[in-house]
Parts: C-alpha cells; sequence; structure tokens
C-alpha cells in the first residue's frame, strides 16, 4: 500500500483544478446543466493538497465538504468559471480542469419566471469559451492536464481534445458506463500524453485515481524542469 500523505513531493507547486458541473440559467428558477457530482476533481485537489502543493480549487454546483488546506473558490456558470480561472491560472504551475463546463448556455436569460402558456419551447443555445483551449493557447511552462468524457470512440476523441487544447495530459473516461463516473466513487481512465504514449489503469476508487494523476503530473514537471 502507497503511502501518499508521506510524500510531500509536490511541494512548493501551485496547482489550480475545477471540479463540479456548470449550470446555465434559463430564467430564475431553471438551468441547463449536466450530472457531474465534483467528486473527482475534489479528489485531485485533495491528493495534490495531502502531498504538499498550495491548491486553489474552482468548483461549480458541487455538494461535498472542501478538502483540507485547499483554497476554495465557488462559481456556477461557464462564464464565472472562465472568468474565476483566468484570474488564479497565472500564478499556477500546474492547472486540471475536471470541471463538466457546459459547451452552450442560453441565448437569453429571462428576468423572472417563464409561464406555461405556450405548447413548444424552443431553447436558443449559443457556444459557451472553451476554458482549457483558452489556457492552451496561452501556456507557457505550465503544465496542463484536461479530462474527457467520452460515450464513444473515447480514445480517440480524447486524442483530438490534446492537440486541440494543446495539453500535456488528457484523462479519458467512460461516461456511458454506470460503475464508475458520474456520482460514483469509482473510476476507470486512461492517460494519454501529448507525445501519443497511453496508459490504462485498473477500475479504482477516485481517491487512488487522483493519487495516480499527482504521479504522472509529478513526472511531467520532472521532465520538464530537470
Ligand atoms: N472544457 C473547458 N471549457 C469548456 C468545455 C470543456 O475547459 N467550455 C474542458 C473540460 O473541463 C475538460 C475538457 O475541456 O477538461 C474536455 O471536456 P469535454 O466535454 O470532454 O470536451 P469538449 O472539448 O467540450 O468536446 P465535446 O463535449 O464536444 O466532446
Ligand atoms: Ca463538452
Amino acid at each position: 500500500q502507497k503511502n501518499f500523505a508521506q510524500r510531500r513531493d509536490l511541494t512548493g507547486k501551485k496547482i489550480l483544478v475545477t471540479a463540479g458541473g456548470t449550470q446555465e440559467p434559463i430564467d430564475p428558477v431553471r438551468y441547463v446543466g449536466n450530472r457531474s457530482s465534483g467528486k473527482m476533481g475534489f479528489a485531485v485537489a485533495a491528493a495534490a493538497a495531502l502531498r504538499g502543493a498550495e491548491v486553489v480549487l474552482i468548483h461549480a454546483n458541487t455538494h461535498l465538504p472542501i478538502p483540507t488546506g485547499v483554497t476554495a473558490v465557488a462559481v456556477s456558470t461557464a462564464d464565472e468559471m472562465l472568468r474565476a480561472v483566468l484570474d488564479y491560472c497565472s500564478h499556477s504551475d500546474v492547472v486540471i480542469k475536471a470541471a463538466a463546463v457546459a459547451d452552450y448556455k442560453p441565448a437569453r436569460q429571462a428576468d423572472s419566471k417563464m409561464k406555461k402558456e405556450i405548447n413548444n419551447l424552443a431553447l436558443t443555445l449559443v457556444p459557451t469559451t472553451d476554458i482549457l483551449a483558452e489556457l492552451g493557447k496561452r501556456k507557457g511552462k505550465q503544465i496542463l492536464v484536461g479530462f474527457a468524457a467520452e460515450t464513444d470512440d473515447l480514445l480517440a476523441n480524447a486524442k483530438k481534445k490534446i492537440q486541440r487544447k494543446n495539453l500535456d495530459l488528457i484523462v479519458a473516461n467512460d461516461v456511458s458506463r454506470t460503475d464508475i463516473g458520474f456520482a460514483t466513487n469509482e473510476n476507470q481512465v486512461t492517460f494519454l500524453y501529448a507525445d501519443g504514449r497511453q496508459e490504462t489503469l485498473a477500475k479504482m476508487n477516485k481517491n487512488l485515481v487522483a493519487q495516480e494523476i499527482m504521479d504522472r503530473v509529478i513526472d511531467i514537471i520532472a521532465a520538464r524542469y530537470p
């Protein structure tokens, strides 16, 4: 059994983690959302803090306790998450984006509760900013880790995201499986690297997946700052 907490191997590193799922308001009482619980991102933040990193956790619509030693920033929408990430990212050595960010938001938000007066209601959605792609455009020595949530062609789709967002590592998981992923305590992931390497892990508790992610981040840091 590895004892990660004894290894303070992230001391002095600043790590930004995002978690949860954004909600995009339709009117004052309704939103467009997704099924992310935030468990994976919270596990990553806790693992990084246990190993000595200075951690900022930007979380959207979660109901989980803030891990010890972590600075938490609560947001709700994709736009709020973008602003918070841009505020904190320049101070971060590593950014790990576990959050499920809405890809679209309602074009308009009604000021008062919409009434059920009509038979068919069409909601016009417009794209949000891809936060990770923005970070990818401006990254220098920073290490960028993304997640890929897929129901089909997991590895092929995840590979495209590494290139498109200029990532160092992507953590790919199959969200069509009900035994892992959303709201569960387990995950089964494949790590894909910018240089094409890939590594599939066994199914395990999200806290252990988080420790495995931090191990890979440490390897990338070691390679970048020899
Ligand atoms: N992401 C982000 N900003 C967005 C959408 C996604 O930062 N507006 C990040 C997520 O936090 C995740 C990664 O991009 O780390 C991949 O998210 P995912 O939804 O799997 O991929 P998308 O690029 O949004 O593509 P699609 O949903 O079409 O598969
Ligand atoms: Ca998406």
